[in-house]
């Protein structure tokens, strides 16, 4: 029956993982998806959502079906979380807030619903380059895509001026996706300055913007910080909407847990929203899992969980600054790499986009058993003290002349 069904290409991000997995080499190291591992390489649970879910064990609760919109304690936090206690989309209540299958789903929702319902256009313009699987996201639900200037090759960070211009030059109305902290892949973002330039651009041009904010914490450490461009843009006035993950910053991967949130006019422009996101969710998956939530609640509506839980936050953030210093030490200090390396320690987040070729990447796990995504993206949050001096020597290895 299914002749005409082709081989597809395995996922550029998670066919890495497949592929490190058939490796037996002791050696080998998985820098391709973003997962945190902590300093012995292992996957980690953090201590506040191990207390979460004792209390969730200890207080024999059901199984009923979430809402569509997922569970309010939780959807509640998670806007407080990003907009800030004081937001007026908090205060005034007029945030349409869903829970969503992490941030796939929260994107896909969000795309479904401006596919539909955005008056002015149906495209939406990411960054170059941008997460893989917005593409497919953006196609699937009906809108068209195109890229503006983001990355500088020549200087491994911001093309400010390109970016502006882009903006500039959009058709008035147009939606722009914008990373809201930690771009995924380069670890480069704007500075506080430089959000406020682009602040200043959109409103002229009444351009939305599609935040995806799947990093709250991990660029700073500080989830307050790594908020300020989307709380700029809700303060100046824009209408935004968000999609936001729990996947790193709780480390709650497997559970699929997330949001996607439409700052409204007012509590009846609200609800009218509302309505049609349940109407959208309805079909694709008819209602959210509720064990991921019920950590994420649990943790933020629990001041001492939460405290806890911000300082593992920063205590993840920091390791993966304290690896990106050390894998630039070893390249120019052990290894002598003539190279420029700054990009390694400058960029944030998560990863690092090394500049390295999809040849030399292709080496490096030939030669290293080392994987990362053909584009030359490193995960920084896989390297450990163990092995990161391995590394290093294994990218001078490909990388030098
Ligand atoms: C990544 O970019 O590695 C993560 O967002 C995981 C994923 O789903 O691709």
């Amino acid at each position: 029956t299914w002749t005409n069904v082709p081989q597809g290409p395995p996922d550029a991000i998670l066919g890495v993982t497949e592929a490190f997995k058939k490796n037996t080499n002791v050696k080998k190291m998985n820098l391709g998806v973003g997962a945190y591992r902590d300093d012995a390489g292992k996957p980690y649970v953090l201590s506040s959502v191990k207390k979460a879910e004792h209390k969730l064990i200890n207080s024999n609760m059901d199984k009923e079906y979430a809402g569509i919109m997922g569970l309010p304690d939780f959807t509640a936090a998670a806007g407080r979380l990003a907009y800030g206690d004081n937001s007026p989309a908090i205060t005034e209540n007029k945030l349409a807030i869903t829970q969503s299958i992490s941030g796939t789903g929260a994107l896909r929702i969000g795309a479904a619903f401006l596919s539909k319902f955005y008056p002015h256009s149906k495209n939406i313009l990411v960054p170059n380059p941008t997460w893989g699987n917005h593409i497919p996201i953006m196609e699937h639900s009906g809108l068209t895509l195109e890229k503006y200037s983001y990355f500088d090759k020549q200087t491994n960070g911001l093309n400010i001026d390109g970016m502006l211009e882009d903006f500039h030059k959009a058709p008035k109305n147009t939606i722009l996706l914008l990373h809201a902290c930690a771009h995924n892949p380069t670890g480069v973002d704007p500075t506080p300055a430089q959000w406020d330039e682009i602040s200043k651009v959109v409103k002229e041009r009444d351009h939305f913007v599609f935040f995806d904010m799947a990093y709250q914490g991990f660029a700073s450490g500080d989830c307050n910080r790594d908020a300020y461009a989307l709380r700029k843009f809700v303060d100046e006035g824009h209408s935004v909407v968000l999609a936001q993950s729990f996947a790193k910053n709780m480390g709650l991967y497997g559970e699929r847990v997330g949001s996607f949130s439409v700052v409204c006019a007012d509590q009846e422009e609200r609800a009218r929203v509302e309505s049609q996101l349940k109407i959208i969710i309805r079909p694709m998956y008819s209602n959210p899992p509720i064990h991921g939530a019920r950590l994420v609640s649990t943790v933020l509506n629990t001041p001492e969980l939460k405290e806890e839980w911000l300082g593992e936050v920063k205590v993840m953030a920091d390791r993966i600054i304290t690896m990106r210093n050390k894998l630039r030490g070893h390249l120019e200090n052990d290894f002598g790499s003539k190279k420029n390396w700054n990009h390694i320690t400058n960029q944030i987040g998560m990863f690092c986009y090394s500049g390295m070729t999809p040849e030399q990447v292709d080496k490096i796990k030939e030669d290293w058993h080392i994987y990362l995504t053909r584009d030359g993206r490193i995960s920084m949050a896989g390297i450990s003290s163990d092995n990161v001096k391995y590394l290093a020597e294994a990218i001078h290895d490909v990388t030098k002349d």
